[in-house]
């Protein structure tokens, strides 16, 4: 008898761990899927460009910026995308690397590492901030917090931390203004743009070995329509004039896409991490193109800057800008004005008005921050 009843057992614990490894199957496959997020973000670290800082993050800015935007998205962190989503997600305003006075609190927030110029690959000066530069500050950050609250409990925390990375456009505009006397930028700026993503890849990957598991990855606008570039381009040959430069345009969706692509494959292979890619390309030139319906009077010529286009010289003062920028698409050389931000934060965060900006998810799904 005691026998029977021990296959009985047996088989009853067979049964049971069957049932197990179906629901955690189950259970694994939704979250592939996009449902049921067990989480919540409590802050945020944000590295990048002038996409997510306005000049405070480089002490330098004002010196060695002479000739650029000394006023980058008119001077406050505030109108940007990504402090804009902060605030969504129940967040402080995120504070600049350089303006944390050491303590905790700060850093439980999040830590902005943006500076208004940054690559991806190689600086063109002293002032700019590179990724590596950036993603160093970053980890030197979280092994503070393994220091001060032990590993545990910093595990957790960079677990339920967001990780905003918008890089790529000072990339291809040195690119573009390097290259400017060479005969084929299509051909070589191909080449470029898979190097920038692969890089990008590799940061994703590094942030996932150090226990991040929720990331960002903000695609390149489309800087094809800048003023910047619609200077640069004034008087060239290169490209055609369609309203905006298509061939520069080509490579920002090169990057982008396979950027995309990647991704796609990083969140097959990264086991309980959510990599989201947001396509301000394609939310941009649905304002560029339709600019009446979102409120814009002016798609072309930046609010604050200088000659063609406003964007032979930037935002040297905040006298300069035109009376009301809500009226533009772009602030100064390759930034958006506040209300295009706002647009893109709103369509990031919840799909509207504009839907699956975020891919696969938006930031409203991949959870808000805890109140308590
Ligand atoms: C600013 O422009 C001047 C001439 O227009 C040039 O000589 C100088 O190198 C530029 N400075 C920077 C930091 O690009
Ligand atoms: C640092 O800033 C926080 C607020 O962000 C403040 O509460 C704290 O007192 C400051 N610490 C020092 C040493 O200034
Ligand atoms: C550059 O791109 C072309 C076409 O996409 C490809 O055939 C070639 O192998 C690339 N070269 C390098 C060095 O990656
Ligand atoms: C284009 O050419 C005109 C005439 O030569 C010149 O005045 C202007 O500065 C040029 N614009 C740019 C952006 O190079
Ligand atoms: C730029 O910022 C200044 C200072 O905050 C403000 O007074 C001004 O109205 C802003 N200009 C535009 C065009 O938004």
């Amino acid at each position: 008898m005691w026998f029977l009843e021990g296959k009985s057992w047996v088989l009853g614990t067979i049964l049971y761990v069957g049932l197990l490894v179906i629901l955690m199957y189950l259970c694994n496959g939704s979250e592939e899927m996009g449902f049921n997020w067990p989480s919540s973000v409590t802050s945020m670290y944000i590295l990048g460009d002038s996409s997510v800082d306005c000049g405070d993050n480089t002490p330098f800015y004002p010196v060695l910026h002479q000739n650029l935007s000394l006023h980058p998205c008119n001077g406050s962190d505030h109108t940007l995308v990504p402090q804009l989503l902060a605030k969504k997600m129940g967040l402080q305003y995120v504070k600049p690397f350089y303006s944390q006075n050491g303590s905790m609190e700060d850093l439980l927030n999040g830590v902005n590492f943006g500076a208004a110029q940054a690559t991806i690959m190689y600086p063109r000066s002293r002032s700019y901030q590179t990724l590596n530069q950036q993603l160093r500050q970053a980890f030197e950050t979280i092994q503070l917090l393994q220091l001060q609250l032990g590993q545990d409990t910093a595990k957790s925390l960079i677990e339920s931390t967001l990780f905003y990375l918008s890089f790529g456009k000072d990339d291809l505009i040195n690119y573009l203004v390097d290259d400017e006397s060479a005969t084929s930028p299509g051909y070589n700026g191909l080449n470029f743009t898979h190097i920038l993503v692969d890089q990008m890849i590799n940061v994703i990957e590094n942030l996932y070995d150090a226990n991040v598991r929720k990331i960002v990855c903000m695609g390149i606008l489309p800087l094809g329509c800048s003023p910047s570039v619609m200077s640069i381009r004034y008087n060239s040959t290169i490209g055609d004039k369609l309203g905006c430069e298509n061939d520069v345009n080509l490579l920002v969706l090169e990057y982008n896409t396979r950027l995309e692509q990647r991704i796609v494959d990083l969140n097959l292979k990264m086991r309980g991490a959510q990599v989201i890619f947001c396509d301000t390309y394609r939310a941009m030139m649905e304002f560029i193109f339709h600019p009446q319906a979102y409120g814009f009077e002016d798609a072309k010529n930046a609010c604050c800057g200088e000659g063609e286009y406003g964007g032979t010289k930037g935002c040297l003062s905040p006298d300069m800008a035109c009376p009301r920028a809500s009226n533009h698409v772009w602030w100064d050389l390759y930034n958006p004005t506040e209300a295009v931000n706002i647009l893109l934060a709103n369509s990031a965060w919840s799909g509207d008005p504009l839907p699956a900006i975020c891919r696969p998810i938006t930031f409203e799904a991949l959870g808000s921050a805890h109140t308590n």
